[in-house]
């Protein structure tokens, strides 16, 4: 598995440490940045990552900023993206089994780096439990690529 990780300036810790994660994982991974220490434009980084992943140069994305919230924001408008906020164990492992995210955000002020290791290890490690989840997230894929239209 290949893994695009980017962040913006409030996210630059915690990306250092998944980056730590990934290698000690032997996961391949691609950093997009920032370099920075002055402030950026969180779409600038988010919006790159998640083409990677809608493009399948990458199978999946990480993306850290102060909240997470901007940066799963702007990933969830690339068509093909599932970009889930993440800040705690459960969900990490509830949004690969059931909604199979391909892209992972967290906030840098909400979280500490070794809880957002330990999400994002659960996150790379598990798979997508398929069946009716599948179904469930192939309605998102076809209003989403085809307009089918859900109603009540
Ligand atoms: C930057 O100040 C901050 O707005 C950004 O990191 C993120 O939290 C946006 O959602």
């Amino acid at each position: 598995m290949k893994v695009a990780i980017a962040s913006d300036h409030g996210g630059i810790n915690i990306r250092k440490e998944i980056i730590s994660l990934m290698e000690e994982l032997k996961i391949d991974f691609i950093n997009l940045g920032c370099e920075c220490e002055t402030s950026v434009d969180y779409p600038d980084y988010a919006i790159p990552v998640a083409e990677k992943v809608a493009n399948g140069e990458v199978e999946r994305g990480i993306l850290i900023c102060g909240t997470g919230i901007g940066m799963s924001i702007a990933a969830n408008k690339v068509q093909g993206v599932r970009c889930a906020l993440v800040h705690d164990m459960f969900s990490a492992r509830a949004t690969r089994e059931h909604n199979d995210s391909n892209i992972l955000a967290m906030g840098e002020r909400v979280i500490g780096p070794g809880l957002a290791r330990s999400i994002a290890q659960v996150w790379l490690t598990t798979p997508f439990d398929g069946g009716r989840h599948e179904i469930r997230v192939n309605k998102i894929s076809s209003y989403e690529t085809e307009n089918v239209q859900v109603s009540l």
